[in-house]
């Protein structure tokens, strides 16, 4: 058995055969494997083999063994043969082992509403648009475009999103200093790694933000050390002897303000004197209400911030589509191939018509209507509670009275809502003064779940 091949290409059958056939005879070797791949549930009821021409042409023996194999497993009840239908595997054929259902992360404990901020409305994605997009952007890409191509992503992209930027985030960018990636985690890994290989040790991030990404800068080897904080935000003129800074300047997560003015001097500075590397997380840049869109930092000095996109909120989470400005210094650090040119394709094209503008100018507008109606309803049902944070983003903050966040949390799980106070977000090493407060993200619930979540929200507040 050892020359035999063990795959079966059963391509004109539609099913990709993987056997291992094995022991004293190749009929009862044949028989046992094809047996083994129906009782652990790799070969589904109703699946439709291969002829016994096509396996035993992919298997080198000869046609009669398999016919027997087939035929004693029918006989045995594992398989069924029909004229015109071919061999299948039967459907009262013994079941695999029990699936688990994947996991659904996000939606703690199953409660009906969530109000944990990081996800946008699911349910608005713009399917059509993006499938026409596909559709157009796959019909003109040349056949060279499917190759492994540049490693910093798609030209048409990095072109698309350099334009982009630009007019809508005041980044400087450059196509040639464009690095598409999978996601901003994606982003901040490999960054965290480069700047390891370059002798850094630490970066400074904020006294609150998101365990993940301290957990994955931790795994590059750098150390996060939480900087300060007082009335004013974070205290960016206390930077130290940090190798680097993490940031969110344009509406910090999750407390929501922006990095005051001088406060983004004070950074740029920082970063001039000492050659530090500002890390500008930009998550959320296109949703802003109330005034004028606070611009990049990375206009300030491109040779010192790396600008970090993302479309985890102004599209979905699971295209797992971000994107870096580099410093020019920084390029040749950085190799990626992360993104499927498809994908990169279409965002190209979904930003070159328009629609990715039109998409968010009707986002904003939704989670504009959602955010009044949450200010609204809180002014009525819980006028003691202050929401502050409301001017941009997809969530705001609820400040409680001190000592209550955990009650309220738990009286939110039971109204059936799952919600997060601030303390989730607060870096281990902080020595931040405890803030009581909720994290509310207004923008998950699809809009059929919406006046529910609210009410849960209001329910349990105090
Ligand atoms: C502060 C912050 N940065 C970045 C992101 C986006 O991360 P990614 O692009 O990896 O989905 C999020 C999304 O939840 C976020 O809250």
């Amino acid at each position: 058995m050892a020359e035999r091949r063990s795959t079966s290409r059963g391509g004109l059958q539609g099913i990709d055969l993987h056997l291992d056939p094995a022991g004293p005879g190749l009929r009862r070797g044949l028989t046992d494997a094809l047996r083994e791949a129906v009782r652990s549930g790799r070969l589904a009821a109703g699946t439709r083999l291969p002829s016994s021409r096509s396996l035993a042409g992919d298997l080198g023996i000869a046609r009669n063994t398999v016919a027997d194999a087939y035929a004693d497993l029918t006989a045995e009840g594992w398989l069924t043969a029909r004229q015109g239908s071919g061999t299948r595997v039967a459907d009262r054929a013994v079941p695999g082992p029990p699936s688990r259902p994947v996991s659904a992360r996000r939606t703690p404990g199953r409660l009906p509403y969530s109000l944990i901020p990081g996800t946008p409305d699911l349910a608005s994605f713009p399917r059509a648009g993006w499938l026409k997009a596909t559709r157009r952007a796959l019909a003109a890409a040349p056949h060279e475009a499917l190759g492994y191509g540049d490693p910093r992503g798609l030209p048409e992209l990095r072109t698309a999103l350099a334009g982009y930027l630009a007019r809508v985030r005041g980044v400087r960018a450059d196509p040639e200093r464009v690095v598409v990636c999978s996601g901003f985690a994606h982003g901040l890994k490999l960054l965290s790694e480069a700047l390891r290989a370059r002798g850094a040790r630490t970066l400074a991030v904020e006294p609150y933000g998101l365990n993940v990404h301290w957990d994955l800068v931790t795994r590059a080897g750098l150390r996060t050390t939480p900087l300060p904080q007082d009335a004013a935000g974070t205290r960016t003129q206390d930077l130290g002897d940090a190798d680097a800074v993490l940031l969110s300047p344009a509406h910090q997560f999750p407390l929501g303000g922006a990095l005051r003015p001088e406060r983004r001097a004070a950074v740029v500075d920082w970063a001039r004197r000492g050659g530090g590397l500002i890390l500008e997380d930009d998550y959320d840049g296109e949703f802003r209400y109330d005034r004028q869109a606070v611009g990049a930092l990375q206009d300030i000095d491109p040779d010192h911030v790396v600008y970090l996109g993302t479309a985890s909120k102004s599209l979905a989470p699971g295209l797992r589509l971000g994107w870096m400005v580099l410093p020019p210094w920084l390029v040749p650090d950085i190799t990626t191939h992360s993104v499927s040119v498809v994908e990169q394709l279409t965002l190209a094209e979904f930003l070159t018509s328009g629609a990715y503008d039109r998409h968010v100018r009707a986002a904003r507008l939704r989670y504009r209507r959602r955010r009044d109606a949450l200010v609204r309803a809180l002014a009525a049902r819980a006028p003691d509670v202050r929401i502050t944070g409301i001017a941009a983003g997809l969530h705001a903050v609820l400040e409680l009275p001190p000592g209550t966040e955990q009650s309220v949390v738990q009286a939110a799980a039971w109204q059936g809502l799952a919600v997060h106070g601030l303390t989730f977000y607060r870096h281990p090493d902080t020595d931040t003064t405890q803030r009581d407060a909720l994290v509310v993200g207004y923008g998950t619930p699809p809009d059929h779940a919406w006046a529910g979540a609210l009410e849960a929200l209001c329910r349990a507040l105090p």
